[in-house]
């Protein structure tokens, strides 16, 4: 099994990508970070102890990180999620004493105690790993790899024509890691505006009577009804997709590329910028990375369907 980190900001489909994880067979989840993002950081990081109850995994650490942006005001992303950043599900919260350090210290502990073991998917602002990065300079040689949900390349933003959420909810954070030689996959709107959830899909996860599938079918059918999903035809699944590339990186076709981020632009804030070549504005990139460009639709559709209904 493959040792795993979960840092985002559930939110929905954050709810999804941790559930995939926990029932893959293939990645070991050893602890859950929260940054606020989709949802204040105190709601994202109740609805991962609420998941986690849900799938009877509690011995998971949950750990909060950071509340707001590096330097900007918190932006989230309103009634995408529901009130509750779970579709309105009302998942039971679990009693738990509060045993967990902060994620900053909980993930550093965890990867000095394991180098090269293990995997983070980041799939909120880069808040949090921003800040392990400026505490480790040598984050980079302690994790195998970091897979982050996040950016438009080739397509136009979900937040502003030219930005994604993850990346423009802490745009200073996000080139911090973009620019570094860290071991980074990027997920980019590319790829994950393509892995869309029908209303035919979503009915397969219907006809499965468990807990953890009905949760799903709630959940997705909200985020399947927010007006900007319909005129989709369903719902992207952003950060399952994140957690599909940990789990078998065959269901994308990458390319090695220099990645930058804007940050003093107002019109273009949170763009990502890509080249073979660290010219321009990516002179100051250290190291190209992975970026998905093409994915294998059907098949992970059917994984993650296959996967969300398993006993
Ligand atoms: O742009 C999609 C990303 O922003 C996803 O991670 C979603 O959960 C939000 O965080
Ligand atoms: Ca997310």
């Amino acid at each position: 099994m493959k040792k795993m980190i979960y840092d985002g900001d559930p939110g929905i489909d954050d709810a999804m990508a941790i559930i995939l994880a926990i029932k893959s067979g293939v990645l070991d989840l050893k602890a859950i970070t929260t940054v606020a993002g989709n949802v204040p950081l105190e709601k994202a990081t109740k609805n991962a102890l609420k998941i986690l109850n849900l799938t009877k995994r509690l011995d998971i650490p949950v750990a909060a990180g950071m509340p707001s942006p590096l330097v900007r005001e918190l932006l989230t992303s309103g009634p995408i999620h529901g009130e509750d950043g779970l579709g309105g599900t009302k998942l039971p919260l679990p009693i738990t004493e509060d045993k967990c350090i902060g994620a900053l210290d909980l993930t550093i502990a965890k990867i000095l105690n394991r180098p090269g073991e293990f995997t983070v998917v980041a799939c909120g602002p880069l808040t949090n790993l921003a800040e392990i990065y400026s505490k480790l300079p040598d984050f980079g040689e302690k994790v195998n790899d970091l897979v982050i949900m996040g950016g438009a390349i080739n397509v136009p933003g979900n937040v502003s024509p030219h930005a994604e959420f993850n990346i423009y909810g802490d745009p200073e954070a996000a080139q911090i890691i973009l620019q570094s030689d860290l071991p980074i996959t990027l997920v980019p709107l590319d790829v994950t505006m393509k892995t869309i959830l029908t209303p035919d899909d979503l009915e397969q996860i219907y006809e499965v009577r468990t807990p953890v599938a009905e949760f799903a079918y709630n959940a997705l059918k909200y985020y399947q009804n927010v007006p900007k999903h319909k005129k989709l035809g369903g719902c992207p699944l952003h950060d399952p997709l994140a957690v599909g590339v940990a789990i078998d990186e065959s269901f994308v076709k990458t390319r090695e590329l220099y990645v930058n981020v804007v940050t003093d632009n107002i019109i273009t804030l949170g763009k990502t910028l890509v080249g073979e070549e660290n010219r321009g504005e990516l002179e100051v990139c250290a190291s190209k990375h992975k970026v998905c460009l093409e994915v294998d639709v059907r098949r992970f559709i059917r994984f993650f369907i296959d996967t969300i209904t398993a006993d």
